[in-house]
C-alpha cells in the first residue's frame, strides 16, 4: 500500500459500535461502612488494556460487578460510574453458588491452571462445568438484549469461552470476536480437559479467535486439527483462516499492550517523580530491585524469593547495595492455593529478612501487599533500577510493558521470564531468564546490577521503541481488522510481527 492510501477496512472499523464483553467489569462494586455502594477500579491486564481501547472509542463493556446477587441500587451505582466513564456499563449478576462453581471453579480451579501447565492443581469438578455453560448462557442473554445488528461484540477471556455458542443458538448474527489473555495450551495438557471437545466445538463458533502468541495460536491450531475432523487452516501470516465443517473463521496471534503514551506521560509528572525520589531517600544508597504481581502461583514469587536469597548469599558484596521491593496485589482470596501462597511469600519474606538484616539499617525485601494507587505504581517502575518480572507462565504479563514506558531516563534493566508471551517481542532489550533456574536468576541480577550505563540504555530504549510502536491501540486495530477485512489476501502479513518471527518458531527456542 503507498503512503496515503486507505486500506479497505479503515471505514467499517470506525463505524461499527464496539460491545466488550469480560468476566470482570473494569470497576469492583462493593458496600463501604455507610452501606452504600463503592466503585473501586478493578486490577489486572485484563482492565489495564482495555479501558484506554473504551475510553477512546466509547461503546459499551458488559460484565460482572464482583458483588454478589442483584440489587436494585446497585444497578443505580453502576449507571452512575457508566455515565462519568464515557462508555455504557452493563452488568450480568451472578449468585454466590455461580460465583463459586463459575468463577472460583471452572474458571479458576480448572481453565486458569490447566492453561498455564499446572495440571496437577486442577479440580475436574462435574459441577463446575454445568454452572460454566449456565452462566455463558446468562452473559448471552444479557449480550443480546443490549446488542444491535452492526454491533462489534468483542468477547474476553477464558471465563466466557462459550459465549459466541450461545449467542448463536439464541440466533444473534453479529459479528463476534473472541482473544484469550491467558496461553492456550499444548495438545498434551489440552487432552486432559474432561469437557474438551465442548468447549473446542464452542471456540470455532467466533468469527475471530485472538491469541498472544504465535506459540498458543499453534497450540491452538494443532488440538482443532487433532480433535475436529476436516479441520483445515490456510495462510502463512499472524492471521489464518480456518475452515471447520460448515463454518469459516480466523485465528491469529495479536499481543497485547499498553496505552504507552499515557504512562509514559504519567511517569514523566512531578508528582511521580517527587515520589520516586521519596522511595530513594527511604531506601538509600543501593539500587532498588521490583517485582509488581497479583498474587498468583503462576507468577514465580516464592522462587524469585529464593533467587533474590541466592543473590545475598553467593554474592556478599551486594548485600546493603540492593534492595527487593516486591508488590503483591490480593487476588482470588477464597480459592486454598492462593490464601496458602500468600502465607509461604510472608514466611520467605521474614525469613530473608531475618538472616540479612542489618540493625537499624539495611533491610532486603520489602514486602507491599496491597492495590496501589496509580501514581504509587508509577513512582516504584520509575524508582526501580531493576525489574523482576520471571513468572512460570504468562499470556502475557503488562508489568513488564508499563515499567519500560515508565522507565523515562532509560537506565535501568528488565529481567524477564522466557516463559511470559512479552519475551518474543522484548528479547532484544530484556535479560531473559529460566524462572525456575534460581541461582540463573541470581545471577542475572548480578549482571544487571554490574551492566554499565550505555548497554542499559541501548537494551531499554529497544523495548521501549518496540512497546511504543505496538501499543494497546494498534494492538485492537489489528485485531478488528483481522475480524473485518474481506479478504485475507490484503491483509498485511509481515514476516516478524511485533517481535515475533512468524514462519519460524519464536525467536526464543
Ligand atoms: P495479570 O493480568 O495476570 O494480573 P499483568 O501483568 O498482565 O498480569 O497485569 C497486571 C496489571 O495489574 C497491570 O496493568 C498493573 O498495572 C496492575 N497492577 C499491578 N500491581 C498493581 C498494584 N499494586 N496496584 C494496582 N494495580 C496493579
Ligand atoms: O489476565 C488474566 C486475568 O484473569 C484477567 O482476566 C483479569 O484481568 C486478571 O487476570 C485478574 O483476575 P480476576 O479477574 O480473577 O481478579
Amino acid at each position: 500500500m503507498g503512503p496515503g492510501e486507505q486500506p479497505e477496512y479503515s471505514a467499517p472499523l470506525r463505524r461499527e459500535r464496539l460491545i466488550v464483553v469480560s468476566n470482570r467489569l473494569p470497576f469492583r462494586f462493593r458496600r463501604d461502612d455507610q452501606g452504600q455502594w463503592r466503585a473501586d477500579p478493578a486490577g489486572g491486564g485484563l482492565v489495564t488494556a482495555l479501558l484506554p481501547v473504551l475510553r477512546h472509542r466509547g461503546g459499551m463493556w458488559i460484565g460482572w460487578t464482583g458483588a454478589v446477587g442483584e440489587d436494585p441500587e446497585l444497578a443505580t451505582a453502576l449507571d452512575a460510574v457508566g455515565k462519568g466513564a464515557g462508555y455504557a456499563l452493563k452488568s450480568v449478576p451472578l449468585s454466590e453458588e455461580e460465583v463459586h462453581n463459575f468463577y472460583f471453579g471452572f474458571a479458576n480451579e480448572i481453565i486458569w491452571p490447566l492453561f498455564h501447565d499446572l495440571q496437577s492443581l486442577c479440580n475436574f469438578e462435574p459441577e463446575y462445568w454445568r454452572t460454566y455453560c449456565e452462566v455463558n448462557i446468562r452473559f448471552a442473554d444479557v449480550v443480546r438484549s443490549n446488542a444491535e445488528p452492526g454491533d462489534f461484540i468483542w468477547v474476553h477471556d477464558y471465563h466466557l469461552m462459550s459465549l459466541a455458542a450461545e449467542l448463536r443458538r439464541a440466533g444473534v448474527k453479529s459479528r463476534i470476536g473472541f482473544f484469550l489473555h491467558i496461553p492456550f495450551p499444548p495438545l498434551d495438557l489440552f487432552l486432559k480437559l474432561p469437557w474438551r471437545m465442548a468447549l473446542l466445538r464452542a471456540l470455532l463458533e467466533y468469527d475471530v479467535i485472538g491469541f498472544q502468541t504465535l506459540r498458543d495460536r499453534r497450540n491452538f491450531v494443532q488440538c482443532v486439527r487433532a480433535l475436529v475432523k476436516g479441520a483445515e487452516f490456510e495462510g502463512r501470516g499472524h492471521v489464518l483462516l480456518a475452515s471447520v465443517p460448515g463454518r469459516m473463521l480466523r485465528v491469529g496471534s495479536f499481543p497485547i499492550s499498553i496505552d504507552y503514551n499515557a504512562f509514559m506521560r504519567q511517569a514523566a509528572t512531578s508528582e511521580v517523580a517527587e515520589r520516586a525520589r521519596e522511595l530513594h531517600r527511604l531506601l538509600p544508597n543501593r539500587k532498588l530491585i521490583l517485582g509488581v504481581d497479583r498474587l498468583d502461583y503462576t507468577k514465580g514469587i516464592p522462587l524469585r524469593l529464593r533467587a533474590f536469597e541466592s543473590l545475598l548469599t553467593r554474592y556478599p558484596e551486594l548485600r546493603e547495595r540492593v534492595s527487593l521491593i516486591q508488590v503483591v496485589v490480593p487476588s482470588r482470596e477464597e480459592i486454598p492455593e492462593y490464601r496458602e501462597l500468600k502465607t509461604q511469600i510472608e514466611q520467605q519474606v521474614g525469613k530473608i529478612n531475618g538472616s540479612f538484616v542489618r540493625p537499624g539499617g539495611w533491610v532486603p525485601v520489602w514486602y507491599v501487599y496491597r492495590s496501589l494507587a496509580r501514581l504509587d505504581l508509577l513512582a516504584y517502575y520509575r524508582a526501580a533500577d531493576v525489574a523482576l518480572v520471571t513468572p512460570f507462565k504468562d499470556g502475557m504479563n503488562l508489568v513488564a510493558k508499563e515499567y519500560c514506558a515508565c522507565s523515562i531516563e532509560e537506565d535501568c534493566a528488565l529481567i524477564l521470564s522466557e516463559f511470559a508471551g512479552a519475551a518474543p517481542q522484548l528479547a532484544r532489550g530484556a535479560l531473559l531468564v529460566n524462572p525456575y533456574d534460581i541461582e540463573g536468576v541470581a545471577d542475572a541480577i548480578h549482571r544487571a546490577y554490574h551492566m554499565d550505563k550505555g548497554e542499559r540504555q541501548a537494551r531499554m530504549r529497544r523495548m521501549r521503541r518496540s512497546i511504543r510502536e505496538y501499543d494497546v491501540f494498534w494492538w485492537v486495530d489489528s485485531f478488528l481488522r483481522a475480524a473485518i477485512t474481506k479478504d485475507l489476501r490484503a491483509f498485511p502479513q509481515p514476516d516478524s510481527y511485533a517481535g515475533e518471527v512468524v514462519e519460524d518458531l519464536p525467536v526464543l527456542f
